[in-house]
């Protein structure tokens, strides 16, 4: 049953991923498409505290699907962990007259969104991250994109490597999640992959794979380590130590987070945006859209909150099995 709602807010908040203007532009339009009003929140949770806003229509959002970042800018909001920040974003959200508000960004923003419903506002969550650390979807909008930024750069390292004959050790983001890592790490076909769901002995994972690799051959060897699982810079130094080689350090840092999103950011936003509104319309605030099994599906916040994911260790069997020998 469709239940009556005028005008509802959407924004971006964390930190920004590729795909996250795919969502607000599907917001946007299914909710022109019910008749229902969209006003863009930015700067995250700040523009509800502040009341920076602005009207969205079909030209607002007309040629964003193929843009990096977001167009309605993103923050960390100190402020709204509070509850003066929180009244002040729910003052706002009465003044604007909005029904609900969709929440675009990670396990902070839903954080965000569970108490804006405490106070009594209506919240869908949609989760973007490109850490993929998000325990109630098995995706996250601007993963698959990381990932083909940071294998685009390390395929152009190896290159160099290649020729020189050296060592490149590369370190990617993740925040405590090992997911860009490994699945960067497969894809790259990498010599030694660390990760922080699994404890690290530099020895074992590292330093017997390049040997290893040396004995079947291999000259340049390319080491991709998971933020959370360590510096780059020590591993390089562990390995020279043990190895006499010379590593090259890469952190890849920031540029994993931009770029024009990949078709599944585009398509996998597009319907979670497209849901969003569509929970909204029937009544059902204070839920997460999610991902499972390739299908799109909503949990209740507090629920999705508290769900964990199981990290795909299979997925570092296969790595495993497929550079041992080199
Ligand atoms: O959560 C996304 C992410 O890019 C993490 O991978 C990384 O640890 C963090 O954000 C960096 O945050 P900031 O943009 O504040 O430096």
């Amino acid at each position: 049953m469709e239940h009556k709602i005028k005008r509802i807010g959407v924004l971006t908040s964390g930190g920004d991923a590729p795909g996250m203007n795919a969502v607000v532009r599907a917001v946007v339009r299914t909710a022109m498409s019910r008749g229902v009003e969209c006003i863009g929140i930015r700067r995250g949770y700040n523009g509800l505290i502040k009341g920076d806003f602005i009207r969205m229509d079909a030209g607002t959002v007309s040629h964003i699907i193929e843009k990096g970042g977001t167009v309605l800018y993103t923050a960390r909001s100190e402020e709204f962990k509070t509850e003066e920040g929180q009244k002040k974003a729910v003052d706002t959200c009465r003044l604007l007259g909005l029904d609900g508000v969709i929440a675009i960004g990670g396990d902070g923003t839903f954080r965000g969104a569970l108490a804006l419903s405490r106070h009594g506002i209506p919240v869908v969550g949609i989760p973007a991250t490109i850490d993929n650390d998000i325990g109630c979807s098995q995706y996250t909008i601007g993963f698959d994109t990381a990932c083909n930024t940071a294998v685009y750069a390390i395929d152009m390292l190896r290159d160099t490597m290649q020729s020189h004959e050296r060592c490149s050790v590369v370190e990617v983001m993740g925040r405590q999640a090992g997911y860009l890592a490994l699945y960067v790490g497969i894809a790259t076909g990498a010599t030694a992959v660390l990760i922080p769901e699994r404890s690290v002995d530099v020895e074992r994972d590292v330093v017997e794979k390049i040997r290893q690799a040396r004995l079947a051959g291999r000259t340049h060897f390319m080491v991709v380590v998971a933020e959370g699982a360590g510096s780059a810079m020590d591993i390089s130094a562990k390995i020279h130590e043990a190895t006499g080689l010379d590593p090259r350090v890469t952190v890849l840092g920031h540029i994993q987070r931009g770029g024009s999103p990949t078709s599944r950011d585009r398509e996998t936003g597009t319907r979670m945006g497209y849901e969003a509104v569509q929970a909204l319309m029937s009544g059902n605030g204070n839920c997460v859209i999610a991902t499972k099994d390739g299908k799109i599906v909503n949990i209740d916040i507090e629920e999705a909150l508290a769900m964990t994911k199981e990290f795909p260790m299979d997925r570092y069997d296969v790595l495993e099995a497929v550079t041992t020998n080199g």
